[in-house]
């Protein structure tokens, strides 16, 4: 197995990253998960896009332009002979000594690997169910950064309490999972976060926006509270690796059940049918 250090591929066994490198220190870097279905990238200007964007929101150059780095994604791909799954690639801002105070001069240092993974056809057919808790996270969670703590405590919490996802909310304004993104159906209407600084703007979220769009189901992009979630007749999640998957269950802060929906339902099939 391959992967991409610096500026070469390597194999995974010598890949050794530096001690000094502000990644590792402050969790100073950004990071994009691409979907491939049959050796594709799926919505791959898409991801550039934001990943582009999180550099500049964070001051950081990166290392090569979206062509190059699509040409170094596309390589590692064929060499791994990656079929379905996915591609991680991260940029840190670079090696330096520890110092809060970043200095610009810095080379920063792209890896990235790939992994087959299977769409999760179990739980888009049964659902999942939520852990309900506080959003603790910064308030630039538009930004893809590493730095992931407030998300991994989440997930960690939402997995002791037997629930596959987290739903965060800041004061019972509902913002999005601990890797997902929220959806709601009521009334025919499906609504979602807007796309602020509470939460990342994910692609597959965007993806289903326009999906939906084109089935003439009514988009709001307006926060549910948790009052309105409990009233929601569907509700359903989405990530680059989950797709679209309903939820069935809402436990902790508070509890309700629901079933995977109509609208539910299309979106999946629309979902299908757009990567094919
Ligand atoms: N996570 N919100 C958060 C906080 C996320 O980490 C993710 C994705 C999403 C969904 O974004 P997208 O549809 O672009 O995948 C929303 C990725 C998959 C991860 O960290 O592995």
């Amino acid at each position: 197995e391959y992967v991409w250090l610096d500026d070469k591929m390597i194999k995974r066994r010598d890949a050794k990253i530096s001690f000094d490198d502000r990644g590792y220190y402050f969790g100073d870097g950004i990071y994009e998960v691409i979907r491939i279905y049959e050796s594709k990238p799926f919505l791959w200007k898409e991801h550039m896009e934001r990943f582009s964007r999180s550099a500049k929101e964070m001051d950081l150059s990166l290392p090569y332009s979206p062509e190059e780095t699509e040409t170094i994604v596309t390589d590692l791909i064929h060499r791994n002979n990656l079929q379905d799954g996915f591609v991680y690639f991260q940029v840190t801002r670079g090696i330096q000594p520890r110092d809060h105070l970043y200095t610009r001069d810095l080379k920063p240092v792209l890896t990235a690997f790939t992994r087959e993974a299977e769409v999760p056809v179990q739980n888009q057919k049964n659902g999942i169910h939520l852990w309900v808790l506080e959003d603790i996270r910064w308030l630039r969670c538009d930004i893809k950064t590493i730095n992931l703590l407030g998300n991994i405590m989440a997930k960690r919490k939402a997995e002791d309490n037997s629930c596959q996802e987290a739903l965060q909310h800041r004061e019972g304004v509902i913002t999005e999972g601990s890797s997902s993104n929220i959806f709601f159906v009521k009334d025919g209407t499906l609504y979602t976060h807007p796309a602020n600084h509470y939460i990342l703007n994910g692609i597959t979220r965007q993806h289903v926006v326009h999906l939906a769009n084109a089935r003439h189901i009514p988009v709001e992009e307006k926060a549910f509270t948790l009052q309105e979630a409990s009233e929601a007749d569907e509700i359903f999640i989405t990530s680059t690796v989950q797709e679209i998957i309903p939820v069935t269950e809402l436990k902790g802060e508070m509890e309700a059940s629901f079933s995977p929906g109509p609208i539910t339902r299309e979106l999946q099939d629309d979902f299908r049918q757009s990567v094919q």
